[in-house]
């Protein structure tokens, strides 16, 4: 009886040891996957800026495409992790992750039509400089460990 009690307590451990290596695997995944975004992020605007600098259309087009993708289901994809960097209020990550995801789709949008129709690259400066801000005002409050 007793060894078949240690078997079961045994068994037990297993499972809730493996669970936690679960979750903590799935954290490691989400982060993965919400950095892959960012860089893409950093990619696009870096095109975007060279683009504008060189008076190169086709380089800030791509710039666009790259922010356009990686836009795509940002909250659905990444809305519960950037909960988790602030476990203290994740309605306020929430609310702050919607907020940007929300402007830097306008202005992303504005770019891409903007970009197709015009020699002057001011407006794309002024939506460029506006997601940059967005990039800014998040890693502010969400980013783990920045500027306590
Ligand atoms: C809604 C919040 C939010 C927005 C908006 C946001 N970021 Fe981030 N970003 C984060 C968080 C949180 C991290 C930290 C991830 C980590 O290290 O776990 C991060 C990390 C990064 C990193 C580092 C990735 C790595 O490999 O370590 C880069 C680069 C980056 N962001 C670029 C951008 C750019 C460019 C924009 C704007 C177009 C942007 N981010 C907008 C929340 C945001």
């Amino acid at each position: 009886m007793k060894k078949v009690l240690g078997i079961i307590i045994a068994s037990i451990m297993a499972v809730s040891a493996s669970s936690a290596e679960e979750v903590i695997d799935n954290d490691l995944a989400s982060t993965a996957r919400l950095k892959n975004t960012m860089r893409k992020f950093a990619t696009g605007l870096d095109q975007i800026q060279k683009g504008i600098i060189y008076n190169d259309r086709d380089k800030i087009e791509m710039g666009v495409r790259v922010l356009r993708q990686a836009r795509k289901n940002f909250l659905k994809r990444h809305g519960e992790t950037l909960k988790k960097q602030k476990p203290g209020d994740p309605k306020m990550a929430m609310y702050m992750a919607k907020k940007s995801a929300e402007r830097i789709r306008k202005l992303v949008k504005m770019m891409s039509a903007e970009v197709h129709n015009t020699h002057d690259f001011s407006k794309i400066a002024a939506a460029y400089t506006g997601i940059f801000n967005q990039c800014v005002a998040c890693h502010q409050k969400l980013r783990k460990n920045y500027a306590k």
